[in-house]
């Protein structure tokens, strides 16, 4: 392992079983963009503050910039040596400009030095996060434009309910990652809060310039509680709770993908490309991408609570513990972002088989609601009008009909008040053409839903 930075106090050297442990080179490398930005602003409030001549910091300022070139391009020189990539940047730095890169950590700790780390690579992540969630919406928006005319059961309980519009359904969806979108906008607020000026814990002797720092890394706020700056990881927890709502959602239309897509449903079809054959039975053509992006979502819960459970249990202020806040992250990362665009890419491919929806909308007795609404009209208090549209129904069932096949007589012979207006209400395509109201699934509603969402995305309209 390469030279400590905390060397002076021990008498022997540290067992390699120790380096292996406490490293966290192997996965904190991914952060040397953040590291190195947020040590530039550093060696400038350095600067400020007297601590560094203006010569120095431009001489540290340049380094850094050149050490970051490197690591674009690949591993540096023994990477896996080293402890962390605080280490690592400031190795880099003094091999470059020699002693004066050892003044760099001046009322800095890794404590708060991580926490920014983390709070940039956490802001660059909602904010790519935040773009493909978009993607998905569109995609969404322009299936259902294309398809404002598809109708099919809506269900609960997966049991065919009452009959809605395809477009409203996916619209639902669209709704989800909306809230999603503004969850991890408002994430930022609290992301963007300064740390460094916290040191270890207690603050530093010299006096930074902390907001001078704050404005230079885009930062809305300075932290007002330096035990506390060190040690919260809320913004971490936050946003992989942010993830996990995101992936909850593509798991409830992935798993609508996979059910649809079956031969009893048959209501989409998923083209060639974005499905997988079974290497035995020759016939098979699964819908593999909806099923990992329900099944990725697992991994994304486990990140959440095993944070949650790490940060639990912990007295102030920093503890080493917290340095397992960071692979459950990149994994998060790597994960809500590909399934986002997965997601994006499946929703536009997928074509939707009208005739089976329209047909699977005809039958089980979906307009059942509208006949009540109907007799209520009539002046039957809806109690009673639930109760006799249920005889209807059951008398429908022993006949093997639907509700707009049984003949006037028969329904009359159970409710004196039904007269030949009510088939007017036994029509699947006006039941949803009724529903009017904001937010129904009467297509004008629809539309409008439509309209305002395509505003929001900035699509022409
Ligand atoms: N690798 C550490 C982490 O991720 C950096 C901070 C180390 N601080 C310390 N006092 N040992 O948390």
């Amino acid at each position: 392992m390469a030279e400590k930075t905390w060397g002076g106090r021990f008498k022997e050297e540290v067992d390699e079983l120790v380096d292996r442990f406490n490293a966290s080179i192997g996965f904190d490398r991914a952060l040397y963009k953040e590291d190195i930005e947020g040590s530039i602003a550093h060696c400038k409030a350095l600067a400020k503050a007297g601590v560094l001549t203006e010569e120095e910091s431009g001489q540290i300022v340049h380094a850094l910039e050149e050490i970051r070139t490197e690591l674009d391009k690949g591993p540096y020189p023994n990477e896996d040596q080293f402890e962390d990539i605080h280490t690592l940047v400031e190795r880099a730095l003094v091999d470059k400009v020699g002693q004066v890169g050892e003044k760099l950590h001046t009322a800095r700790s890794r404590n708060d030095q991580v926490a920014l780390d983390m709070r940039l690579y956490v802001r660059n992540a909602s904010g790519r996060v935040m773009s493909l969630i978009q993607e998905v919406r569109k995609a969404l928006v322009m299936q259902a434009e294309d398809n404002l005319d598809v109708i099919l059961p809506g269900y609960t309980h997966l049991q065919r309910a009452q009959p809605v519009l395809l477009a409203h359904h996916l619209m639902a969806y669209y709704e989800m990652l909306k809230r999603d979108w503004q969850r991890f906008e408002d994430g930022l607020k609290r992301i963007n809060v300064l740390p460094l000026g916290s040191a270890a814990l207690a603050g530093t002797t010299f006096p930074l310039d902390r907001k001078f720092i704050a404005e230079q890394l885009g930062f809305e706020g300075i932290s007002a509680n330096s035990m506390d700056a060190v040690s919260d990881r809320d913004f971490v927890l936050e946003f992989l709770f942010d993830c996990s709502m995101v992936m909850m959602h593509l798991s409830r239309l992935a798993e609508e993908i996979v059910l649809w897509s079956t031969q009893e449903f048959g209501f989409i079809e998923i083209p060639d490309a974005f499905c997988t054959g079974s290497s035995i039975m020759p016939q098979k053509k699964n819908p593999d991408l909806a099923e990992l992006l329900r099944g990725k979502t697992g991994r994304v819960y486990g990140h959440l609570i095993a944070l949650l459970t790490v940060m639990k249990g912990l007295p102030l202020s920093y503890n080493k513990d917290m340095q397992e806040d960071k692979e459950g992250l990149f994994d998060t990362v790597r994960t809500v972002e590909i399934c986002l665009e997965v997601a994006a890419r499946l929703m536009s491919e997928v074509s939707f088989n009208k005739k089976r929806m329209e047909a699977a909308a005809a039958q089980g007795y979906l307009v059942a609601t509208d006949l009540a609404d109907y007799l209520v009209r009539k002046g039957v208090p809806f109690r009673r009008s639930h109760e006799i549209v249920g005889r209807i129904v059951l008398k429908c069932i022993e006949k093997g009909i639907e509700l707009h096949q049984l003949a006037l007589e028969e329904m009359k012979g159970i409710c004196s008040e039904i007269d030949e207006d009510v088939y007017d209400w036994l029509d699947v395509r006006k039941s949803i053409g009724r529903r009017t109201l904001e937010g129904g699934t009467a297509p004008e509603a629809v539309r409008n839903a439509i309209q305002e969402a395509k505003q929001e995305l900035g699509i022409e309209t």
